[in-house]
């Protein structure tokens, strides 16, 4: 799918409508990524459950066929077969196309002792650079060149493993530490890691393959170096910031949903906020139940934070809902630097937000109208089309791309609980 064909797409939301019924959450996104980047490690076939059909999946998918890797979809399920893995090179088209891209190189690094690659791309959030991941492959004994914007690893004979301290607990560069580290000479003790859901999913799926990772989840990772990994089955945890936003559709509203398969330990920081906002939250093994108030309340103060703190990917959503709260809300975004692109697309709908660095104040209104806006990436988007959802009139929502890269069937699947909406193909001219 070339991003041209995509960018000529538009939803039309007719909202007012609250919305009734069941959704079920769809498989980590951001589990599914480095877990078919980890699959270039695995000797026998790995059998993936549970993956959402979202195009950075499908990019990640042709990354691994470029590699030479036989990858069969059925559904939601992706055998990936990388025994014939033999090309190093990831082509500049793919690795712009999302910031994971990255999380490849210590799998191809790890199996072919090299790889070719550009710098990645993905949302546009502010600067997102990746010196901890190579500052962290270079001390496990990687040698990268850099070179008009293009990185040529090598090394020779097997990664080795160290002690890595990261300055921050990166996600990605977590990612790919613990991807060198497993097949390499020696045991690696990764310190200040990431303690994200998805980390452990990716040390559970390496350990069913034959890895030795203990200690994911917590701040020190330990990844004892084997010889190869072999395949295995493995089912994809749901996605908590999918989970997190059917809530906001809930709450923002009106409505009463019942979500399927999601698991709210991953959600600490989320649940409460929503509480604070007024919704009836009721939860039963993989189910939560969501009934919304009357009038939302604010929420005083969302500081996003490595996990466990508030998520940055569901700071957009949950301001969205805030911006009709009866009150004032703050949100401190202290990940990214350009997190609050879609508050001037939200303003067009009549939120009133003010931003000043990292800090959003939202006063909340008693109503949003409808009215053309574009999602300026993944998150900023469904913060949009939730707000489209409870503003009275229409809203022509630009920029859909960016939702197809983290929610699958956004509209069928919001269309079921009672959302108007419709997926329109423009001609060329027409946006
Ligand atoms: C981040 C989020 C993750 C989310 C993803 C997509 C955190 C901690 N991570 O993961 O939950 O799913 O975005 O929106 O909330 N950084 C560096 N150098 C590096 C790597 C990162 O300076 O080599 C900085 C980044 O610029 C950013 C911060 O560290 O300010 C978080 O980066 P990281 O966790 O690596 O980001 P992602 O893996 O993209």
């Amino acid at each position: 799918m070339g991003e041209r064909v995509l960018r000529l797409e538009r939803l039309r939301i007719e909202g007012s409508r609250k919305l009734y019924g069941e959704l079920t959450v769809h498989g980590a996104k951001n589990s599914t990524l480095p877990i078919l980047a980890a699959s270039l490690l695995c000797k026998s076939e790995a059998v993936l459950h549970n993956c959402p059909a979202l195009s950075d999946v499908d990019t990640a998918v042709r990354i691994l066929r470029t590699l030479g890797c036989r990858v069969r979809r059925e559904r939601d399920v992706l055998a990936i077969d990388s025994s014939q893995l033999c090309d190093d090179e990831i082509p500049e088209n793919l690795m712009r196309e999302m910031r994971s891209s990255i999380v490849f190189l210590g799998a191809v690094v790890s199996r072919l002792g090299k790889a070719r690659l550009s710098f990645p791309g993905g949302c546009e959030l502010g600067p997102r650079p990746i010196d901890l991941h190579l500052t962290a492959l270079r001390k496990m004994g990687l040698s990268i060149r850099e070179d008009h914007g293009c990185l040529e690893c090598t090394v020779p004979g097997r990664l080795k493993g160290c002690p890595i301290s990261l300055s921050f607990p990166s996600v990605g560069a977590t990612e790919n530490v613990m991807l060198a580290a497993a097949c390499a000479e020696g045991t690696t003790v990764l310190s200040n890691a990431a303690r994200e859901p998805e980390i452990c999913d990716l040390a559970d799926f390496l350990n069913a393959c034959g890895a030795r990772i203990s200690g994911a989840g917590g701040s020190v990772i330990v990844i004892e170096g084997v010889e190869s990994l072999g395949g295995c089955e493995h089912w994809v945890i749901p996605d908590r910031i999918v989970a997190a936003t059917y809530l906001a559709a809930a709450a923002i509203t009106g409505g009463e949903l019942l979500l399927q398969h999601l698991d709210c330990s991953h959600l600490p920081l989320v649940l409460p906020a929503f509480e604070e906002s007024g919704c009836l939250l009721k939860s039963e093994g993989d189910q939560l139940w969501v009934k919304a108030p009357e009038r939302l309340r604010p929420v005083k103060s969302v500081r996003t934070m490595p996990y466990p703190g508030f998520p940055t990917d569901a700071q957009a959503p949950v301001m969205a809902v805030t911006s009709l709260a009866d009150g004032t809300s703050v949100f401190v975004e202290n990940i990214f630097e350009s997190r609050y692109k879609h508050v001037g697309e939200l303003l067009r709908l009549g939120a009133n937000i003010k931003v000043e660095g990292r800090v959003a104040v939202v006063e909340g209104v008693p109503g949003l109208s409808g009215a053309p806006v574009m999602a300026p990436d993944l998150r900023g988007g469904a913060a949009l089309l939730l707000a489209g959802l409870a503003a009275e009139g229409t809203t022509l929502l630009t920029g859909v791309h960016h939702l197809d890269r983290g929610y699958e069937a956004i509209e069928e699947r919001l269309s079921s609980v009672g959302a108007v909406i419709h997926r329109e193909f423009l001609p060329d001219s027409a946006e």
